[in-house]
């Protein structure tokens, strides 16, 4: 029998996949796939605390179910679904709010900003965010979960969660689950403004998607921030340049990098050679995620089942976890 610890991810459906989420998470997921028993879902439930449209909902997390199949995920390996289709989550998220308290919950850092950023909408599932994401968790009994520093205060309220259960109820039913932080090991993506990471909020022009288009490529490079140019030899660079460079370590040879590294050294470099280059060589990158975004676009029965097998094996291993918790609260068995 197979015993490999389980990861889980949950996914945002932000929109399109960019560089900076390939290289500082995808790439690992599509990785860890080979290695343990991984369930990665989009989160759509919750979404709701932001109260979209229903005709936005479902077409943004097709598009990203198309962008992380195109990325490497593979669904006859991992169990990719969407969270919504496992409704055995909300009685979870139920059972688990009972025993989370509004103090604590309202100390979460990111409560606090979004009640700060949405002050006419302050909802319960905003508050209780983390409770949701802690049933997203334990229905599968996780072991391992890959997460950014923005998440592991709702890790910890995580583990707090599933110790307080085991507890309440003098059981060993829930894992305690860790953070696979990988942020440590992971080169950060930097943007194109000259500053910072590659995100798609820091404006138009910082990030280059996987799938976009070779002359939007080049027209978001070309457009990169620079500086007026070294005037000293071996000068350290500015934060910009050193950006550009950061970005040609990951999509360029490692001669192509010494070649402008050595020109920028001995100041003979031309911003626009390495801008060209640069963009050349995203291109050339990003070509294959970009022919498979295609692809799957236009074949939406694909997708369909993808949909369908991900929500299959989620629900065969949600259903058991939740009975069982039923059976220790006390409840009826009905399924
Ligand atoms: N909160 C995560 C984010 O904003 C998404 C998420 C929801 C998640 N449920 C999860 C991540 C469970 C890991 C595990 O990115």
């Amino acid at each position: 029998m197979e015993n490999k610890a389980i990861v889980l991810s949950g996914i945002r459906p932000t929109g399109n996949l960019h560089l900076g989420n390939y290289f500082g998470a995808v790439k690992n997921f599509v990785k860890l796939q080979d290695e343990f028993t991984c369930y990665f879902f989009i989160a759509d439930y919750h979404m709701l605390t932001t109260h979209p449209k229903p005709e936005n909902l479902q077409g943004n997390v097709r598009q990203v179910i198309i962008e992380y199949l195109a990325a490497g995920l593979d669904p006859e390996k991992a169990t990719i679904y969407l969270q919504s289709d496992v409704p055995e989550t909300t009685e979870l998220y139920l059972f688990l709010n009972m025993n989370a308290y509004k103090g604590e919950l309202e100390r979460v850092t990111t409560f606090k900003e979004k009640a700060r950023k949405q002050p006419d909408n302050i909802n319960a599932g905003l508050l209780t965010y983390p409770t949701l994401m802690a049933a997203d968790i334990l229905i599968h009994k996780s072991h391992l979960v890959p997460v950014g520093k923005d998440q592991e205060q709702h890790l910890e309220m995580t583990r707090t969660f599933a110790r307080r259960f085991n507890r309440m109820y003098k059981v060993d039913y829930f894992p305690i689950p860790r953070a696979f932080n990988f942020d440590d090991e992971l080169v950060k993506i930097p943007g194109l403004d000259g500053s910072g990471k590659m995100g798609k909020s820091e404006g138009e022009g910082n990030a280059i998607f996987l799938g976009e288009d070779p002359k939007t490529i080049h027209k978001k490079v070309m457009r990169a921030v620079t500086d007026s140019g070294p005037t000293e030899k071996n000068q350290e660079k500015s934060e910009p340049i050193q950006n550009l460079f950061t970005l040609m370590g990951v999509v360029s040879d490692p001669e192509t990098v010494q070649y402008f590294d050595d020109q920028y050294n001995n100041c003979t470099i031309r911003y626009g050679d390495l801008k060209k280059q640069l963009a050349e060589d995203i291109i050339k990158f990003t070509e294959p995620f970009r022919e498979r975004i295609k692809e799957l676009a236009a074949d939406k029965a694909y997708i369909d089942k993808v949909i369908e097998m991900g929500a299959e094996k989620a629900r065969a291993s949600a259903v058991p976890t939740v009975r069982g918790v039923r059976e220790i609260i006390g409840f009826r068995k009905i399924y």
